[in-house]
């Protein structure tokens, strides 16, 4: 009985491992920097049009693919798939894409058919669709739009999106900026706002035991362009309220959707909004802030309304008045932009990590909404309703909508999201949970930062096929590798996010290797320098247990490239 115990444990062990490698394995990564004008090649042609025909495109009359396939080979559902009827379904897959590509639409529907017994009506407007995708991608007026814009031309607009998501925004080369705020959240956006809200809220209860009263949101206004205002919708269903459009079919209200049907509590939502936001979705601002002030006015149990409860409490306690204490949406003072954290981090010009967190606030302290006599607040400065607000916040959260820029590539996702967990780590003398999702798959993704960070060091970071596609571009792929390391340092200076054995393998990949080494040395020795540094600063600051031989190696490293730079060696 006990062998049969731990065997069942081993074999549990070795699917949730398996789980994880195809995980990676089948993450779309991107394989090199965009060159501008110049087409994709076959090969991420074909891992696009793979992730494009994941999702249901009811507009076209598409189904999933992988559905489909399924459904001919009488598998079941999603969740309950086993590995090996996965990996059979995505050989069919990855054969009809070729297909595809090599012999057109009629050879790729008559695989599937043969393959999964699948009808040709069935699965032919997928592939008329993606070989209308595939024609797309091979021209662009991204050239010809630049020259344009500098003789300061006009440029024609085109839908702002996720290629994966709208793949209407093909061709690309135009003006991508395009949203009407007032259409924010879409009817999409909303039903997987739903989705998303209900997954975080049960990790959060899975792992706590109960449901956070509040949450701190990140919103950018980039992501919300892209998804048509997903980001906007988790807010608006964490609150518990839902759209309302007024007779000039413009989104201008909010209303509450009842305790019953929510099925949860409301929960209490602080908004750090980006400077961009703020600036493309004035209207949205103001709905956000409508949102809130109309869950706080509901007569209803306290335990069930997380807003109203802070705010009563808040009331009583300051002495203040609901407009004080019903201030949920930040933004930077007007014109300002941006938290300024990553540029502390990546100076190294902090001692304290606290520092980190009260540089956020000092940033992002500005309110906006519209108080209870209908008088615009246009960036007033609200610290100490922002410190209140941030000292109850139990998780933090933003969504990543795109498989271009994730945690690492930018120092964005730190700073805001890393910058809010700090800040909020002192106020509430607490770490928060901290969660991203991963709308890009069909099923909702919640993972924590650590999750995040992981995955992410290993599918591009650490991962051969990234760095080698980085490397093609010779100083500039060296700059990125060295980017992508101190943007996961940034994890560690704002939320100690990051295991000791990705700053080891960092280590092992770039440095330790004598050729690797090399390369980099030749193709951009400033860019190898500053990495060697930050894992030395990692080192430094307690983020990284290294053993004394490696950082002996690394500094060893540090004096040849230094003299290198300087014309010693
Ligand atoms: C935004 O779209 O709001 C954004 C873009 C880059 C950095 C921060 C925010
Ligand atoms: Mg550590």
């Amino acid at each position: 009985m006990v062998d049969e115990g731990k065997s069942a444990n081993q074999d549990a062990r070795v699917l949730q491992l398996y789980e994880e490698l195809l995980e990676i394995e089948q993450r779309l990564i991107p394989t090199g920097l965009h060159v501008l004008g110049r087409p994709s090649v076959a090969n991420e042609k074909a891992d696009l049009l793979k992730m494009i025909a994941a999702f249901d495109r009811p507009e076209f009359g598409a189904r999933a693919l992988a559905n489909t396939v399924a459904d001919g080979l009488g598998l079941t559902k999603t969740e309950n798939r086993d590995p090996e009827q996965r990996e059979q379904i995505d050989r069919i897959i990855d054969a009809a894409i070729r297909e595809l590509l090599e012999n057109g639409i009629d050879s790729a529907t008559e695989l599937v058919s043969r393959e999964a017994g699948v009808s040709a009506v069935q699965v032919r407007p997928t592939f008329v669709l993606l070989a209308d995708i595939s024609k797309s991608l091979e021209t662009n007026q991204e050239l010809d739009a630049v020259l344009r814009a500098l003789r300061g031309e006009f440029i024609e607009p085109g839908p702002g999106a996720d290629i994966v998501q709208n793949p209407h925004i093909l061709p690309t080369g135009r003006n991508t900026h395009a949203i009407n705020p007032y259409s924010v959240p879409s009817t999409v956006a909303f039903a997987r706002g739903e989705c998303v809200a209900n997954s975080l809220l049960n990790r959060y209860r899975e792992e706590n035991g109960r449901f956070p009263q509040s949450m701190a949101l990140v919103l950018w206004g980039l992501d919300n362009i892209k998804t048509q205002g997903e980001g906007v919708a988790q807010a608006l269903w964490l609150l518990g309220v839902r759209p309302v459009s007024d007779a000039l079919n413009r989104i201008t209200g909010v209303e509450p959707i009842p305790l019953e049907t929510l099925g949860r509590p409301r929960i209490d939502v602080v908004m750090t909004v980006s400077g961009i936001f703020r600036d493309l979705f004035s209207p949205t601002v103001q709905l956000l802030d409508k949102a809130v002030r109309l869950v706080a006015s509901l007569d209803e149990p306290l335990e069930l309304n997380f807003v109203r409860k802070h705010v009563l409490e808040q009331i009583a306690s300051d002495d203040c008045d609901l407009d004080q204490a019903a201030i949920r949406v930040f933004s930077n003072a007007p014109g300002n932009y941006g938290t300024n954290v990553n540029f502390m981090v990546m100076d190294s010009q902090w001692d304290r990590e606290e520092t980190l967190g009260d540089l956020f606030v000092t940033r992002k302290c500005f309110a906006y909404g519209r108080d209870s006599k209908g008088k615009a607040i246009e960036g007033e400065e609200a610290q100490s309703a922002m410190e209140l607000a941030l000292s109850r916040v139990e998780a933090t959260y933003q969504n990543i909508d795109t498989f271009e820029i994730g945690l690492t590539d930018v120092d964005h996702y730190f700073e805001y999201l890393g910058g809010v967990s700090k800040a909020v780590e002192k106020r509430a003398k607490s770490r928060p949970a901290i969660y991203l999702s991963d709308s890009l798959s069909r099923d909702v993704k919640i993972r924590s930062l650590e999750e995040t960070v992981r995955l992410e060091s290993r599918a591009k970071t650490l991962n051969p096929k990234w760095y080698e596609g980085m490397l093609k571009h010779g100083f500039r792929g060296v700059a990125e590798i060295e980017n992508h390391v101190s943007n996961t340092f940034g994890w560690s200076a704002t939320a100690d996010a990051v295991d000791d054995w990705i700053y080891s393998e960092v280590a092992n990949t770039f440095l330790f290797d004598e050729t690797m080494l090399e390369r980099l040395r030749d193709l951009n020795p400033h860019s190898a320098h500053s990495l060697v540094r930050r894992l030395l600063e990692a080192n430094g600051r307690g983020y990284w247990d290294a053993e004394e031989s490696a950082l002996d190696k690394l500094r060893e490293i540090s004096r040849s490239l230094e003299d290198q730079l300087e014309g010693v060696a």
